[in-house]
């Protein structure tokens, strides 16, 4: 345990270093659990998102993707069950005011300073805002706490504009808050954070139809999204959460579970919602076909855009021997082994000096790169130092520029993981990174 505390201690070292991510408002102390996604975060976040919607929404005859509003009509989280059960036991010290997740604890004394626990009660952990100039209670609203209800409530206007016939689904990208009582683990828990749902409508209760078969694809459906982000399999686990822990709107809930190195936390939710929410909504599906009307069941796989950023991260960290320019000597070399489409930066133009006559050549292949990925240039410190810098970042190929491609035009292409290098024509190089990457 302690040895993976110290890598989670690395790795948010290495992405504060290197541009990950940053504490929030770190110029004023920073803000309790609150962070900021820095240039190479905000791309991984970004392959995340594209990646995922086109292989859930854009792919996929039977997906349809929308963008809802962050603050909705009260009355969406009053049918929801939001306001009644979004809820988490809460427990108060009384000499220190500290409070804690009742569930958690591990005595009836506070585990700060041992003081005495108020009674427990429940705490809704939707966040509040006011809408409009007045702060009373008649313009209180909550932001979201999940991308859900959002697809919900347009579920007829999505059946109307599309013609979209059961089953189908709908998916949202995006924002929820939620006033958690324990935030923290780094990025793990905040009170901000992105979503990436889907919700499956099916015709249930037809004839023939049944929920546990659309559960299933869509269990086997996340189990090789969460194979293709890189995250070690073997470090997931998937658990069949209790009957008396589930969502007020869950019959069933599986967990992938995931091996953070400071325990085993859930990444990712599958939830068989039932007829809950169109229910609630008063939202009918009329079958053609059959001429019936009846409100169509969901199966929900939910994604955390930065807990899969997390995983990611911690399943590609690796350190090992790698040799030195020294013959026979090796050092320790840090690599982000992330897959290639999850890699902040794609290609590293390393010119082996700041000379015009290298760096003009270099310049202008960076330049034409960057119409198709993400490129980063460096040209300062020994290409030792420049090559690990790029392996610590995860950067699938770096291209070296030397005196000979001056006259043979080309280039030489190290490779991340092998570090196997090879001589490329720069006309030609284009072409091999479209194909590689
Ligand atoms: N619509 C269903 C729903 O919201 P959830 O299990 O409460 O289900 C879905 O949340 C996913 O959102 C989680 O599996 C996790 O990846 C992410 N998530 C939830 N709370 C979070 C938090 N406080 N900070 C970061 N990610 C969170």
């Amino acid at each position: 345990m302690e040895k993976e505390i110290d890598k989670m201690d690395k790795i948010i070292s290495l992405a504060k270093r290197r541009g990950f991510i940053y504490p929030g408002s770190e110029i004023y102390g920073g803000l309790q659990n609150a962070w900021d996604f820095g240039p190479l975060g905000v791309e991984m976040k970004m392959n995340i998102k594209t990646e995922w919607w086109n292989r859930f929404v854009r792919s996929r005859e039977d997906m349809i993707g929308i963008d809802t509003a962050l603050i909705m009509n009260n009355k969406v989280w009053e049918a929801s069950g939001h306001i009644a059960g979004f809820t988490d036991p809460l427990s108060e010290c009384i000499k220190c005011r500290h409070r804690f997740r009742t569930d958690q604890l591990k005595s009836d004394k506070c585990p700060d300073c041992e003081g005495e626990l108020l009674k427990s009660r429940q705490f809704n952990m939707m966040l509040k805002t006011y809408l409009g100039a007045a702060e009373d209670k008649a313009s209180e609203v909550y932001f979201r706490p999940e991308t859900a209800q959002g697809m919900f409530v347009n579920f007829n206007n999505v059946i109307d504009s599309l013609r979209m016939k059961l089953p189908f689904g709908i998916a949202q990208i995006g924002k929820a808050f939620r006033n958690e009582i324990t935030p923290g683990n780094y990025i793990f828990r905040t009170r901000e954070f992105e979503q990436m749902e889907i919700e499956y409508f099916i015709p249930v209760p037809k004839k023939d139809s049944n929920w546990e078969e659309s559960f299933e694809l869509w269990r086997v459906a996340m189990q090789e999204w969460i194979a293709h982000t890189g995250i070690k399999t073997s470090e997931i686990h998937e658990l069949d959460v209790p009957k008396n822990e589930l969502a007020h709107y869950s019959k069933k809930t599986i967990d992938f579970e995931y091996d953070f190195p400071f325990g085993r936390k859930e990444l990712y939710g599958l939830a068989y919602r039932t007829d809950f929410d169109l229910k609630n909504h008063e939202l009918k599906y009329r079958d053609s076909e059959t001429s019936t009307e009846y409100y169509p069941h969901v199966i929900e796989p939910t994604f955390g855009v930065e807990r899969t950023l997390l995983a990611a991260m911690c399943s590609a960290y690796t350190e090992e021997d790698a040799p030195t320019a020294e013959e026979g000597e090796t050092d320790k070399r840090v690599v982000m082994k992330l897959p290639k489409w999850l890699a902040p930066v794609k290609v590293a133009i390393l010119p082996l000096s700041k000379k015009e006559e290298l760096s003009s050549i270099a310049r202008k292949l960076a330049a034409d790169l960057r119409k198709n990925f993400v490129v980063m240039y460096d040209e300062t410190q020994s290409i030792g130092k420049r090559y690990r810098r790029q392996d610590e970042i995860g950067t699938p190929y770096c291209v070296t520029i030397d005196f000979d491609s001056v006259i043979d035009h080309k280039v030489t292409v190290r490779q991340r993981d092998t570090m196997r290098q090879e001589r490329i024509g720069i006309n030609a190089l284009l072409d091999y990174l479209k194909i590689n990457i």
